[in-house]
Order: C-alpha cells, then structure tokens, then sequence
C-alpha cells in the first residue's frame, strides 16, 4: 500500500483547497516546553536516544559514485566514514584507527584503501585491517578483531542511511518509501555551513507554510498560497506540500493528465533530523547536526532532478538554487535565529503549534515517543 498520494491525488486535493479557500489541519494543538530547546541533559538525550539509534540519511548515494568513494563526517557528534566498497555496496564505519583512534579520512574523495595518517595502518574499503607497519611490534596483534568498527548502513530512495547504536528504532515505513532520489540525478553541490539555533528550531522552519506570506512577502510568497499546504505523515516521518499559484491551471484538466512538476514544491522530513526538498529544478538534501544546545551544523547537497540533469539545464538549475538560498532561505535563516534569541528572553514557556503546523507536532509526538522508547531500551531516564 502507498504511503504518501500520488501526484494526481495531491494535485486535486490542492485544487479542492483552492477552491474552498481551505488547507490541511491537523488534530490538535501541541505546547512544547521551551525548555525542551534549553535543556542539555535533553539534547544529550536526542542525540544519545533517538539521533543515534534512528537510522539516518547520512548522504545520497550519489556522493559515493565508485568504488572507493568516501564521505567522512560527523554525525550526532561521532565521527563516521562511509563508503563504496569494491562489490557496491554502501558500508558505514566508525571514522577512528583501531591502533590509536585517529580519524582516518576527512571531507570526501576516493580511496583505494584508507591508510592512518599517525603510523599507517591501512584498511579495506570493506573495513578489514591490511597492513600493519613494523608489525613485529604487536606480537599479539589479531588482524581479524582489529578491523574498523562498523555501522550498519542501508541505502534506499537514493540515500545512504546509517544507524549507529542498537537497539535501532526501526521505521518500518522507510521500507515503502519512493524513490526521492533517481540515479540519473547529479550531484552538483555540497557544502556545510552552521547557524545559531537549536537544531529543531530549524527543522521546524521547514516543515510549515502558514510562515509564507509574512516571512517571505517578496520571494516566494508572490508565487504561492497564504496558508495552504498538505500534510502527511507517514511512520515517524512527514510531507509537507507547498504549491506554487500556477498549479490552478490544472484544474481544466483532465485529472489523468495532470503533472505536478515545477507546481509545487515537497518537503519530506526523515526523522529525526533530515530534510529533503524536491524544488522546481533540484532537489537539496539538508543534514541537521546539532553541534550544541544554539549551534546546528547543516550538511546540504543539491542536486538535479529528474529530467533536469541535462547539461544544457545546468545553469537554470544552479540560478535556481542559488536564488532560493539568497532569498527564501535566507528569510527562513533570520527568523530561525530571532527565535532563538527569543527563547534566551524568557518570554514563553511553550512554543504553541496549531492547526496549521501538524507536522511539527507529529514531529514532536515523534520524538517523545522515541526518547521514551530509547530510554526504555538503555534503562536512562528521560530528560
Ligand atoms: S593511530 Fe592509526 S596507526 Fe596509530
Ligand atoms: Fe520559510
């Protein structure tokens, strides 16, 4: 069974809204405790309970090309490398020697083997430990246990994820998830950057359109709706659909006919903390790493999409990017930090989500859940 509408069904459900003057509700009112976005024994507990144990979209397939493609990089604070091994398979590991702990690659690149830059030993791209300079040094030394520590890695929908600790919280709703990313999609940027706001001060920035017409007055609001967006949800995760105007044209269409491309705009949230936003020429993964109660590091990579790949699209593609990063997002990026500045004032204590902002409370919900499931599994105390 699918999990998300098909895009005739989104297409006439954002029709019947339009006529009715209408968008998506949800159930009910959420109030989140700012304290919830102040507390370090809650942030320790997000990242140690849920970011860690959720399997999370490390990076697209499309960062690891080859064998021996690699992305090194931490996430919810650990140094992790993942790469292409010969037989294509994704795999995951641990980024630290099993000599001393060093990191053994940075950034991304390709590799043949990875060799520590401390004292040089060199493992597989499957992890195994090949070489060990001046080995008569270790007398004891088992190669086989001293391969480096791996992670599991999935890939899937175009996306490589990887889940550190166990017990993993399954979502078993990932399984049915659609192709977000297509091989034929090129990577053509990628690019870290960091912000001074609590990681899900952001995440929540992306996941509602009732911000666009006050926000956004003169980008992206002339081309879309006040307050009209859908909203699914589907195991921990959510889609939030943001049309553009110009979608009303299809309604003289027959409903068989009707495509939805460069009509609206999908933002998928992969919990806890990954968002992929399929725009009108390409589609940019965003990577939330909280870095500190105020401080997100964010991971993006842009990349064509469907149909958009062609070289001569290029420059259409890379305009349309970065407008959207100078204008809108740009927008999004003050207001992010404002309330976080906001948050130090005292003045709230909860942050009301209403009717419009589903997603975000069935983030919220999510993430309880989650923190109450971890803790019960590793015998913490939620914080
Ligand atoms: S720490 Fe890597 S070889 Fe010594
Ligand atoms: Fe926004």
């Amino acid at each position: 069974m699918a999990i998300l509408m098909d895009d005739q069904r989104v297409a006439q459900r954002i029709l019947d809204h339009i006529e009715r003057g209408t968008t998506d509700l949800g159930q009910d009112v959420w109030r989140e405790p700012a304290d919830n976005y102040r507390s370090h024994e809650r942030l320790a507990a997000e990242v140690e309970l849920v970011l860690r144990r959720s399997p999370t979209p490390f990076c697209p397939s499309a960062a690891l090309p080859d064998a021996g493609s690699y992305v090194a990089r931490d996430a919810a604070g650990i140094p992790l490398l993942a790469v292409r091994a010969q037989d294509g398979a994704a795999r995951a590991f641990r980024n630290a020697c099993r000599h001393r702990g060093t990191q053994l690659a940075t950034g991304s690149g390709c590799a043949k083997a990875f060799v520590c830059p401390y004292h040089g030993w060199s493992y597989a791209l499957d992890g195994r430990l090949l070489g060990v300079p001046h080995e008569d040094g270790f007398p004891d030394l088992d190669k086989e246990l001293h391969g480096l520590a791996p992670v599991s890695a999935v890939e899937r929908s175009g996306l490589v994820f990887v889940t550190q600790d166990e017990p993993g919280l399954t979502d078993r709703s990932l399984d049915q998830l659609p192709d977000l990313i297509a091989p034929e999609q090129q990577l053509f940027a990628t690019r870290e950057s960091e912000i001074a706001a609590n990681w899900k001060i952001m995440l929540e920035g992306f996941l509602e359109g009732y911000h666009i017409r006050s926000t956004h007055r003169e980008t992206f609001y002339p081309y879309g709706f006040d307050n009209l967006n859908l909203v699914e949800a589907f195991g921990r995760n959510s889609r939030v659909t943001f049309p553009f105007r110009r979608i009303a044209k299809l309604a003289d269409m027959p409903p068989e006919d009707r495509r939805v491309e460069g009509l609206l705009t999908y933002v998928y949230h992969l919990f806890p903390n990954v968002l992929v936003t399929v725009l009108s020429h390409h589609t940019v993964v965003v990577i939330l790493e909280p870095v500190a109660l105020d401080r997100t590091k964010l991971v993006t990579y842009a990349l064509t999409n469907r149909g958009s790949s062609a070289p001569e699209l290029r420059q259409t593609v890379e305009r349309d990017a970065e407008f959207v990063d100078q204008t809108g997002a740009a927008e999004d990026r003050a207001v992010v930090c404002a309330i976080q500045r906001g948050l130090a004032s005292g003045a709230n204590s909860v942050f009301t989500f209403g009717l419009f902002e589903s997603a975000i409370v069935h983030f919220h919900r999510s993430l309880d859940a989650a923190l109450r499931r971890g803790a019960g599994a590793t015998g913490e105390a939620v914080a």
